[in-house]
């Protein structure tokens, strides 16, 4: 079935199975910082902003993104905001094997536009989805306060 997608600023058409997942189109087209490891939702690693929002790219049919924006790692790699995250994440020393940090950074760039001044409690929540299988989130933290504006 044929849609379309602006990703990363670019429309782009497809011709789609239905069953086809937003993870799977955005793969094969070579967007290749979406990851994928559960594949049922869980883990957060294929997360991507839908119009903005943080979205599991896993647990949603490509079809039902149909004419909406999809931003990806790609499409903010020369985004002053988002370089300064990554520059924290690196200097809070929390990049270990890294396979998690796409899914976190973009959600973590969406934090900021939607909550102002958030509590520890609040950062916690909204990361609720985003699993990290080598840290204890210590260094996530710190780095996420910072990029924020929290104070300690
Ligand atoms: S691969 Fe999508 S939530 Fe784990
Ligand atoms: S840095 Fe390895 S899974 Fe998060």
């Amino acid at each position: 079935m044929k849609m379309g997608l602006k990703i990363n600023g670019e429309f782009k058409e497809f011709d789609v199975d239905p069953s086809t997942t937003l993870l799977d189109l955005l793969r094969e087209a070579g967007y290749m910082s979406v990851r994928r490891a559960c594949d049922t939702g869980t883990c957060g690693v294929c997360t991507v902003l839908m119009d903005g929002k943080p979205v599991l790219s896993c647990a949603i049919l490509a079809l039902s993104a149909d004419g909406h924006e999809i931003t990806t790692v790609e499409g903010l790699k020369d985004d002053e905001d988002f370089q300064r995250l990554l520059d924290l994440f690196l200097s809070e020393g929390v990049d270990q094997c890294g396979y998690c940090n796409p899914g976190f950074l973009i959600t973590a760039y969406a934090m900021k536009r939607e909550l102002k001044n958030p509590t520890d409690e609040e950062i916690k929540m909204y990361l609720v989805g985003n699993l990290c299988r080598c840290s204890g989130y210590v260094g996530q933290m710190r780095a996420l306060k910072k990029y924020l504006g929290v104070e300690e």
